[in-house]
């Protein structure tokens, strides 16, 4: 049965849209759209340490900031062959771990921290990554990422069939570059962040459109 269009509904035919069941899909698939379809999205380059003191650092894209009073990060860390990553192993055993933000200067020193480093590996020694201490929780930051964000497990979520947790972090302390902080304001154009997108790509800033927040509806 033909549905009527609501007003503002467009009935061009030349509209071509693969639909997928989402309830349906394997799991593999389900990680392949959402990966290119949540893009860009933010690189955090978390630091954490075990219980038996060995530093570890890796990337994670799905991650953002989910609150700011106080200020909170969350990162999705999934399992590996049924096992913890890691950092998600850590982060639940020490309620710890530190958000570095990478730009363009640390992009391939963080991405050789996505290798497969057994857990008594350092990924910070093996790839001789420069730290500085925390001084709020006992996981050191990267002293090369323009700005690193000491954080307390607020709470760990897990998801679904089980395979995906989310991390919420409390952000006990921000540390800012003088490089790209200027007391107020993080410049984070001068910063050169980058982001993920689908597939193995890192994007950096392109075009930039300046419009403030609006108060009143445009015209
Ligand atoms: C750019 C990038 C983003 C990633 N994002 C995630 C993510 O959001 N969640 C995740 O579980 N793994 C993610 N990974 C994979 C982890 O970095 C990888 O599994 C790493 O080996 C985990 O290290 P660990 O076992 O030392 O914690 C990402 C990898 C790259 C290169």
């Amino acid at each position: 049965m033909a549905v009527a269009a609501e007003p503002g509904m467009s009935t061009m035919p030349s509209h071509d849209f693969t639909t997928l069941d989402a309830t349906a899909l394997d799991t593999a698939t389900a990680y392949r759209l959402l990966v290119g379809a949540v893009v860009p999205r933010p690189v955090a380059w978390i630091t954490t340490r075990g219980k038996d003191g060995v530093v570890n650092a890796a990337p994670f894209s799905s991650y953002n900031y989910v609150a700011h009073s106080p200020p909170m990060v969350a990162v999705n860390i999934g399992t590996k062959d049924g096992q913890l990553k890691d950092t998600a192993r850590n982060i639940v055993e020490t309620g710890e771990f530190v958000v570095n933000v990478p730009n363009v200067e640390v992009m391939e020193l963080m991405h050789g921290c996505s290798a497969d480093y057994p857990p008594e590996t350092s990924e910070v020694e093996a790839l001789g990554i420069d730290l500085l201490p925390g001084q709020r929780v006992k996981v050191p930051r990267v002293a090369a990422a323009p700005i690193q964000m000491e954080c307390r497990l607020e709470r760990a979520i897990t998801l679904g069939r089980g395979l995906n947790t989310l991390y919420i972090g409390e952000v006990l302390l921000f540390h800012l570059s003088s490089a790209v902080f200027d007391g107020r304001h993080v410049d984070s154009v001068k910063m050169r962040p980058i982001c993920r997108l689908g597939g193995p790509l890192y994007a950096e800033l392109g075009t930039l459109h300046n419009r403030p927040q609006l108060q009143k509806p445009p015209k």
